[in-house]
Protein backbone atom coordinates (compact mmCIF):
# COMPACT_ATOMS: atom_id res chain seq x y z
CA UNK A 1 0.00 0.00 0.00
CA UNK A 2 1.09 3.55 -0.78
CA UNK A 3 0.17 6.46 1.11
CA UNK A 4 0.51 9.75 -1.47
CA UNK A 5 0.08 13.46 -0.62
CA UNK A 6 0.40 15.04 -3.95
CA UNK A 7 -2.14 14.85 -6.92
CA UNK A 8 -0.03 14.07 -9.94
CA UNK A 9 2.19 11.50 -7.88
CA UNK A 10 -1.13 9.74 -7.86
CA UNK A 11 -2.37 10.06 -11.12
CA UNK A 12 1.20 8.32 -11.62
CA UNK A 13 0.55 5.58 -9.61
CA UNK A 14 -2.71 4.77 -10.59
CA UNK A 15 -1.85 4.74 -14.20
CA UNK A 16 0.89 2.26 -13.82
CA UNK A 17 -0.71 0.43 -11.38
CA UNK A 18 -3.77 -0.03 -14.06
CA UNK A 19 -2.04 -0.68 -16.63
CA UNK A 20 -0.61 -3.60 -14.87
CA UNK A 21 -4.00 -4.94 -13.60
CA UNK A 22 -6.24 -3.63 -16.27
CA UNK A 23 -8.85 -3.51 -13.87
CA UNK A 24 -11.69 -1.32 -12.49
CA UNK A 25 -10.98 1.46 -9.83
CA UNK A 26 -12.60 1.90 -6.35
CA UNK A 27 -12.95 4.83 -4.66
CA UNK A 28 -13.89 5.52 -0.53
CA UNK A 29 -13.75 9.01 -0.23
CA UNK A 30 -13.40 9.99 3.84
CA UNK A 31 -12.11 12.53 6.02
CA UNK A 32 -10.78 9.64 8.18
CA UNK A 33 -10.84 8.86 11.77
CA UNK A 34 -11.94 6.00 10.12
CA UNK A 35 -14.35 3.21 12.05
CA UNK A 36 -16.34 0.10 10.88
CA UNK A 37 -18.40 2.26 8.75
CA UNK A 38 -15.54 3.65 6.76
CA UNK A 39 -14.16 -0.18 6.62
CA UNK A 40 -17.43 -1.65 5.34
CA UNK A 41 -16.94 0.36 2.69
CA UNK A 42 -13.65 0.23 1.79
CA UNK A 43 -14.27 -3.95 2.53
CA UNK A 44 -16.84 -3.58 -0.33
CA UNK A 45 -14.65 -1.46 -2.76
CA UNK A 46 -11.99 -4.49 -2.15
CA UNK A 47 -14.24 -6.84 -3.18
CA UNK A 48 -15.61 -5.35 -6.17
CA UNK A 49 -12.54 -3.67 -7.64
CA UNK A 50 -9.06 -4.54 -8.78
CA UNK A 51 -7.69 -1.31 -7.48
CA UNK A 52 -8.73 0.73 -4.17
CA UNK A 53 -8.24 4.17 -3.28
CA UNK A 54 -9.01 5.13 0.16
CA UNK A 55 -9.05 9.21 0.71
CA UNK A 56 -8.27 10.89 3.90
CA UNK A 57 -9.02 14.37 3.53
CA UNK A 58 -10.86 16.89 5.82
CA UNK A 59 -12.34 18.89 3.41
CA UNK A 60 -12.17 22.54 4.39
CA UNK A 61 -14.97 24.00 1.92
CA UNK A 62 -17.43 22.06 3.48
CA UNK A 63 -17.07 23.18 6.86
CA UNK A 64 -19.49 26.29 8.04
CA UNK A 65 -17.39 29.24 9.70
CA UNK A 66 -17.95 28.04 13.67
CA UNK A 67 -18.01 24.22 12.80
CA UNK A 68 -15.56 22.21 13.93
CA UNK A 69 -13.26 22.04 10.68
CA UNK A 70 -9.91 22.55 13.02
CA UNK A 71 -11.02 19.94 15.91
CA UNK A 72 -11.74 17.52 13.67
CA UNK A 73 -9.76 14.27 14.70
CA UNK A 74 -6.87 13.93 12.47
CA UNK A 75 -5.40 10.13 13.22
CA UNK A 76 -3.68 9.38 9.76
CA UNK A 77 -1.07 6.83 10.81
CA UNK A 78 -3.89 4.72 12.67
CA UNK A 79 -6.24 5.32 9.50
CA UNK A 80 -3.55 3.88 7.36
CA UNK A 81 -2.58 0.89 9.51
CA UNK A 82 -6.35 -0.39 8.90
CA UNK A 83 -6.79 0.53 5.13
CA UNK A 84 -3.00 -1.20 4.85
CA UNK A 85 -5.05 -4.64 6.65
CA UNK A 86 -8.18 -4.37 4.37
CA UNK A 87 -6.02 -4.45 1.14
CA UNK A 88 -6.31 -1.31 -0.09
CA UNK A 89 -4.18 -0.08 -2.80
CA UNK A 90 -3.28 3.51 -2.35
CA UNK A 91 -4.39 6.14 0.68
CA UNK A 92 -4.68 9.69 -0.69
CA UNK A 93 -4.11 11.74 2.01
CA UNK A 94 -3.05 15.83 0.61
CA UNK A 95 -2.93 18.40 2.86
CA UNK A 96 -5.14 21.51 1.48
CA UNK A 97 -2.74 23.25 -0.55
CA UNK A 98 -2.45 19.80 -2.66
CA UNK A 99 -6.49 20.20 -3.44
CA UNK A 100 -6.86 23.98 -3.65
CA UNK A 101 -4.68 26.48 -4.98
CA UNK A 102 -3.98 29.84 -3.66
CA UNK A 103 -6.45 31.73 -4.47
CA UNK A 104 -8.31 29.95 -2.50
CA UNK A 105 -6.25 30.41 0.04
CA UNK A 106 -6.39 34.31 -0.52
CA UNK A 107 -9.61 35.11 -1.54
CA UNK A 108 -11.72 31.74 0.65
CA UNK A 109 -13.67 30.85 -2.89
CA UNK A 110 -13.08 28.45 -5.41
CA UNK A 111 -15.40 27.03 -8.31
CA UNK A 112 -18.28 25.49 -6.46
CA UNK A 113 -20.32 22.60 -7.79
CA UNK A 114 -23.52 24.15 -6.71
CA UNK A 115 -26.87 21.66 -6.66
CA UNK A 116 -30.58 22.87 -6.96
CA UNK A 117 -31.22 25.12 -3.94
CA UNK A 118 -33.91 22.85 -2.62
CA UNK A 119 -32.02 19.99 -2.56
CA UNK A 120 -28.97 21.86 -0.71
CA UNK A 121 -31.53 23.88 1.33
CA UNK A 122 -32.72 21.55 3.45
CA UNK A 123 -32.21 18.96 6.39
CA UNK A 124 -28.42 18.86 7.11
CA UNK A 125 -28.08 22.01 4.68
CA UNK A 126 -30.25 24.31 6.29
CA UNK A 127 -28.03 25.34 9.13
CA UNK A 128 -25.00 24.14 7.30
CA UNK A 129 -25.57 26.62 4.13
CA UNK A 130 -22.76 25.52 1.98
CA UNK A 131 -21.49 22.19 3.13
CA UNK A 132 -23.19 20.13 0.36
CA UNK A 133 -21.41 22.61 -2.46
CA UNK A 134 -18.51 21.81 -0.85
CA UNK A 135 -18.92 18.06 -0.60
CA UNK A 136 -20.07 17.78 -4.22
CA UNK A 137 -16.69 19.98 -5.02
CA UNK A 138 -13.84 17.92 -3.02
CA UNK A 139 -16.26 14.64 -4.29
CA UNK A 140 -15.87 15.86 -8.03
CA UNK A 141 -12.17 16.40 -7.62
CA UNK A 142 -11.41 13.06 -5.98
CA UNK A 143 -13.37 11.91 -9.14
CA UNK A 144 -11.46 13.70 -11.70
CA UNK A 145 -7.77 12.88 -9.63
CA UNK A 146 -8.40 8.62 -9.69
CA UNK A 147 -10.49 8.44 -12.91
CA UNK A 148 -12.30 5.84 -10.47
CA UNK A 149 -15.10 3.45 -12.05
CA UNK A 150 -17.19 3.24 -8.82
CA UNK A 151 -17.62 5.35 -5.45
CA UNK A 152 -18.13 3.85 -2.16
CA UNK A 153 -20.71 6.41 -0.10
CA UNK A 154 -22.61 5.47 3.62
CA UNK A 155 -26.89 5.67 3.92
CA UNK A 156 -25.36 7.34 7.04
CA UNK A 157 -25.34 10.31 5.64
CA UNK A 158 -28.46 10.20 3.24
CA UNK A 159 -28.79 12.81 1.75
CA UNK A 160 -25.20 13.12 0.76
CA UNK A 161 -25.57 10.15 -0.63
CA UNK A 162 -28.81 11.43 -2.56
CA UNK A 163 -27.09 14.81 -3.70
CA UNK A 164 -23.87 12.91 -4.72
CA UNK A 165 -26.20 10.83 -7.35
CA UNK A 166 -28.04 13.65 -8.42
CA UNK A 167 -24.57 15.56 -9.13
CA UNK A 168 -23.19 12.26 -11.45
CA UNK A 169 -26.56 11.99 -13.15
CA UNK A 170 -26.80 15.86 -13.70
CA UNK A 171 -22.95 16.21 -14.73
CA UNK A 172 -22.75 12.89 -16.88
CA UNK A 173 -19.50 11.39 -14.17
CA UNK A 174 -18.89 8.01 -16.09
CA UNK A 175 -19.07 6.22 -12.23
CA UNK A 176 -20.91 4.06 -10.81
CA UNK A 177 -22.47 5.23 -6.84
CA UNK A 178 -22.55 2.67 -4.74
CA UNK A 179 -24.80 3.10 -1.56
CA UNK A 180 -23.86 1.09 1.72
CA UNK A 181 -26.14 0.27 4.75
CA UNK A 182 -25.38 1.93 8.59
CA UNK A 183 -22.93 0.23 10.62
CA UNK A 184 -23.99 0.76 14.19
CA UNK A 185 -22.22 -0.36 17.49
CA UNK A 186 -24.25 -3.32 19.54
CA UNK A 187 -26.64 -1.09 20.75
CA UNK A 188 -27.75 1.14 17.51
CA UNK A 189 -25.44 3.80 18.18
CA UNK A 190 -24.55 4.76 14.55
CA UNK A 191 -21.13 4.78 14.34
CA UNK A 192 -19.69 8.24 13.33
CA UNK A 193 -15.61 9.59 13.33
CA UNK A 194 -17.80 12.79 15.84
CA UNK A 195 -18.84 9.90 18.64
CA UNK A 196 -14.91 10.12 19.61
CA UNK A 197 -16.08 14.30 20.79
CA UNK A 198 -18.75 11.96 23.08
CA UNK A 199 -18.57 11.70 27.15
CA UNK A 200 -19.93 8.45 28.69
CA UNK A 201 -23.49 10.54 29.69
CA UNK A 202 -23.34 12.12 26.21
CA UNK A 203 -23.14 8.85 24.75
CA UNK A 204 -26.00 7.45 26.35
CA UNK A 205 -28.08 10.63 25.69
CA UNK A 206 -27.16 9.80 22.07
CA UNK A 207 -28.69 6.67 21.91
CA UNK A 208 -32.06 7.83 21.89
CA UNK A 209 -31.55 8.95 18.18
CA UNK A 210 -31.45 5.68 17.42
CA UNK A 211 -33.93 4.72 19.69
CA UNK A 212 -36.28 6.82 18.52
CA UNK A 213 -35.63 5.90 14.88
CA UNK A 214 -36.28 1.84 15.83
CA UNK A 215 -39.27 2.40 17.53
CA UNK A 216 -41.17 4.27 14.53
CA UNK A 217 -39.81 1.98 12.27
CA UNK A 218 -41.69 -0.72 14.60
CA UNK A 219 -44.65 1.69 14.45
CA UNK A 220 -44.80 1.48 10.89
CA UNK A 221 -44.53 -1.76 10.43
CA UNK A 222 -47.40 -2.07 12.53
CA UNK A 223 -49.37 -0.09 10.01
CA UNK A 224 -48.98 3.50 11.86
CA UNK A 225 -48.20 5.18 8.85
CA UNK A 226 -49.14 9.15 9.51
CA UNK A 227 -45.98 11.55 9.16
CA UNK A 228 -47.07 13.56 12.26
CA UNK A 229 -47.74 10.75 14.77
CA UNK A 230 -44.48 9.41 13.89
CA UNK A 231 -42.35 12.47 14.18
CA UNK A 232 -44.51 13.14 17.36
CA UNK A 233 -42.94 10.01 18.85
CA UNK A 234 -40.02 10.23 18.27
CA UNK A 235 -39.43 13.74 19.13
CA UNK A 236 -41.03 12.28 22.61
CA UNK A 237 -38.05 10.14 22.80
CA UNK A 238 -35.73 12.47 22.24
CA UNK A 239 -36.72 15.29 25.31
CA UNK A 240 -32.57 15.35 26.05
CA UNK A 241 -31.41 16.14 23.01
CA UNK A 242 -31.61 19.45 21.23
CA UNK A 243 -32.99 18.28 18.04
CA UNK A 244 -32.08 20.11 14.80
CA UNK A 245 -35.02 18.48 12.88
CA UNK A 246 -36.56 14.95 12.94
CA UNK A 247 -38.29 14.12 9.40
CA UNK A 248 -39.83 11.70 6.95
CA UNK A 249 -38.99 11.53 3.33
CA UNK A 250 -39.33 9.95 -0.01
CA UNK A 251 -36.47 8.10 -0.65
CA UNK A 252 -36.66 9.07 -4.21
CA UNK A 253 -37.12 12.77 -4.22
CA UNK A 254 -36.17 13.58 -0.84
CA UNK A 255 -38.94 15.68 -0.68
CA UNK A 256 -41.16 15.84 2.67
CA UNK A 257 -44.23 13.15 2.88
CA UNK A 258 -47.38 13.61 4.87
CA UNK A 259 -48.25 9.45 4.97
CA UNK A 260 -45.71 6.72 4.07
CA UNK A 261 -46.31 4.81 1.48
CA UNK A 262 -43.37 3.15 -0.57
CA UNK A 263 -40.04 3.82 0.36
CA UNK A 264 -39.73 6.50 2.86
CA UNK A 265 -36.38 7.52 5.22
CA UNK A 266 -36.90 8.84 8.75
CA UNK A 267 -34.19 11.80 8.87
CA UNK A 268 -32.60 13.20 12.22
CA UNK A 269 -30.27 15.60 13.00
CA UNK A 270 -29.68 16.18 17.03
CA UNK A 271 -26.88 18.25 19.29
CA UNK A 272 -25.87 16.16 22.26
CA UNK A 273 -24.33 18.58 25.49
CA UNK A 274 -20.88 16.49 26.34
CA UNK A 275 -18.32 18.78 28.48
CA UNK A 276 -18.88 22.41 26.66
CA UNK A 277 -19.66 21.36 23.51
CA UNK A 278 -22.52 20.54 21.90
CA UNK A 279 -21.92 17.47 19.85
CA UNK A 280 -23.97 17.58 16.43
CA UNK A 281 -25.02 14.23 15.15
CA UNK A 282 -26.85 12.68 12.66
CA UNK A 283 -28.87 8.75 11.67
CA UNK A 284 -31.75 7.93 9.52
CA UNK A 285 -33.83 4.57 8.82
CA UNK A 286 -35.92 3.29 5.66
CA UNK A 287 -39.27 3.09 6.93
P1 LIG B 1 -16.85 10.87 6.44
O1 LIG B 1 -17.75 11.45 7.43
O2 LIG B 1 -15.46 10.49 6.84
O3 LIG B 1 -17.54 9.61 5.83
C1 LIG B 1 -16.97 8.90 4.76
C2 LIG B 1 -17.97 7.87 4.26
O4 LIG B 1 -18.23 6.93 5.30
C3 LIG B 1 -19.33 8.54 3.91
O5 LIG B 1 -19.80 8.00 2.68
C4 LIG B 1 -20.20 8.14 5.09
O6 LIG B 1 -21.58 8.04 4.76
C5 LIG B 1 -19.63 6.77 5.44
N1 LIG B 1 -19.99 6.41 6.81
C6 LIG B 1 -19.76 7.13 7.94
N2 LIG B 1 -20.29 6.51 9.02
C7 LIG B 1 -20.87 5.37 8.55
C8 LIG B 1 -21.60 4.30 9.16
N3 LIG B 1 -21.84 4.27 10.47
N4 LIG B 1 -22.05 3.31 8.37
C9 LIG B 1 -21.83 3.32 7.02
N5 LIG B 1 -21.15 4.30 6.40
C10 LIG B 1 -20.68 5.31 7.14
O7 LIG B 1 -18.83 11.90 4.44
C11 LIG B 1 -17.71 12.38 4.43
O8 LIG B 1 -16.67 11.89 5.19
C12 LIG B 1 -17.32 13.57 3.56
O9 LIG B 1 -18.42 14.41 3.41
C13 LIG B 1 -16.76 13.16 2.18
C14 LIG B 1 -17.79 12.39 1.34
C15 LIG B 1 -15.49 12.31 2.34
C16 LIG B 1 -16.38 14.43 1.39
O10 LIG B 1 -15.44 15.19 2.07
Amino acid sequence: MKIINKVEELRLEIKKLKSEKQGHIGLVPTMGALHNGHLSLIEKARKENEIVVVSVFVNPTQFGPNEDYDKYPRTLEADSKLCEKAGVDFVFAPAPSDIYDEYYFKHKETTLICPPYDVVNKLCGKSRPGHFDGVCTIVAKLFNITKCDRAYFGKKDAQQLFIIQKMVRDLNFDIEIIGCPIVREADNLALSSRNTYLDDDARKTALDISKALFKVKELCNNGIKDCAVLIDTALAIMQNLEVEYTEIVSVDTFEKINTVEGKALMLIAARVKSGDSRVRLIDNIEL
